[in-house]
This record gives C-alpha cells, structure tokens and sequence, in this order.
C-alpha cells in the first residue's frame, strides 16, 4: 500500500519525506487555503520534495476550463496528478487530460456507481472520503470494499483505489485490508501510525533491563 499525505504544508511535508515513508501527496483548494501562499508556488515546491504523485485540483466546473487548468497544473512538473471533481465535466475532463498522458486522481468519490465511471473514464486514482461518509452517519469503509470489488469484476479498470478523508489509525489499516491501493493521511494520523503504548512499555524494560547488564554494544 502507498501512503500519500494530505496537506500542502511544505515543511511538514520535508519532515515526514525523512521517514520513507511518504510515497505521494495530495492538496485540494482548502488545504491551499491553509497553507496561504500561491498554489504554483506550493505545489512546484512539494513536487520537488516527493518523486510519486502530486495531486492539485482544478477549480473551474466546466469542461474545456477544467482540461485548461489541468494543463497548467500538470506543467508545473511530471509528478504533478490533476485533480479533478467527479462531475459529467470532471469524467470528460479525466478522458481527455489521460489521454494527453497525465496523471488524473478523480476526487470527491461517495459511491460505487461513481468509482466505477471514473475508472471507465480512464482516471489514475479514484478518491472514496471515508471520513465524510462516516460523520454522516454512514459506513465510508464498505464504499472502499464495494469499489474493490466491482475493480477485480474487470480486468480492463486499471484505476487506483486512494482512500481520501482518513481521521484515524483505524481508517489506514481498514483500508489496507479492503484492498486500497493507496491512502491519503492527514500528517497527525501518519505520524500516530507508529505508535502502540505496549511498544513503549516494552522498550522502557528493556532498556532497563539492558542498563542492569552494565554492558554496551558498541
Ligand atoms: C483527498 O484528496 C482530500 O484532500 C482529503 O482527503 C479530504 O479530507 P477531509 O474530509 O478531511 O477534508
């Protein structure tokens, strides 16, 4: 599974880069917002930081608009994943920037039936938010078992399952197990990944074990 992070916080993208662990990263225009500094700006910066997919999203809702700023965005550099909403203009938008050979991620997925028209329309990465199904009450999780499925159902779906809008551990290894190819986490949520308090009770023993030996490896 690969791990991408959700932010457009350039140094906090630098530190995590120094774990291995980061693989991708995904911004969206809230996450530019918060950032507060110009998009091209950001992005060109992340993409130098991180080789895998970046992902910056168009904001216009019309068609040809959409393919423009994908254009723009994804000369900025050859990682750069053109973000698009899963609208009728979206999936055209999708059809025509992959076919011009870039990275398209298809975002703001909340069912099956629209994962499978973006994998029809050709997108690199379909994004299902878990998080937003479940403050509604519903089960964001079964929406990444039920793209799964209906992706093994066809061998001609070659898109990506990233599972989008994680708050919790829990959210990363559900996914893992449902089979997400990839998984977008909130920089709090991949840092908390490592730790288990019995790990941390564990090593204080031994390390205070080790101290009673008098003894030093090195
Ligand atoms: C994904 O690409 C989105 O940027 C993100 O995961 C949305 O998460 P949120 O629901 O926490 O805003």
């Amino acid at each position: 599974m690969q791990f991408f992070v959700d932010t457009a916080d350039v140094s906090e993208i630098e530190a995590l880069a120094e774990s291995g662990m980061l693989d991708g990263v995904t911004t969206n225009p809230s996450l530019i917002m918060k950032a507060g500094r110009p998009m091209a700006e950001v992005i060109a910066e992340i993409a130098k930081i991180v080789d895998g997919p970046v992902s910056a999203e168009v904001t216009a809702t019309e068609k040809d608009q959409m393919i423009a700023e994908g254009r723009k965005l994804a000369a900025i550099a050859p990682n750069i994943a053109v973000k698009l909403p899963l609208t009728w203009d979206g999936l055209k938008a999708c059809r025509a920037l992959t076919g011009d050979g870039f990275m398209v991620n298809v975002t703001l997925c909340f069912s099956a039936a629209q994962a499978l028209l973006a994998a029809k329309a050709g997108a690199t990465f379909i994004s299902p938010f878990i998080g937003r199904l479940d403050d509604m009450g519903l089960d964001g999780m079964k929406l990444i078992e039920d793209i799964r499925t209906i992706y093994d159902n066809y061998d001609d779906l070659q898109t990506e399952i990233l599972a989008a809008s994680i708050r919790t551990t829990n959210h990363v290894q559900l996914a893992a197990m449902a089979g997400a190819d990839v998984a977008t986490l909130p920089p709090a949520v991949l840092k908390k990944l490592v730790e288990h308090p019995l790990t941390d009770k564990g090593l204080e023993q031994f390390l205070a074990d080790w101290e009673k030996t008098g003894q030093s490896i090195l």
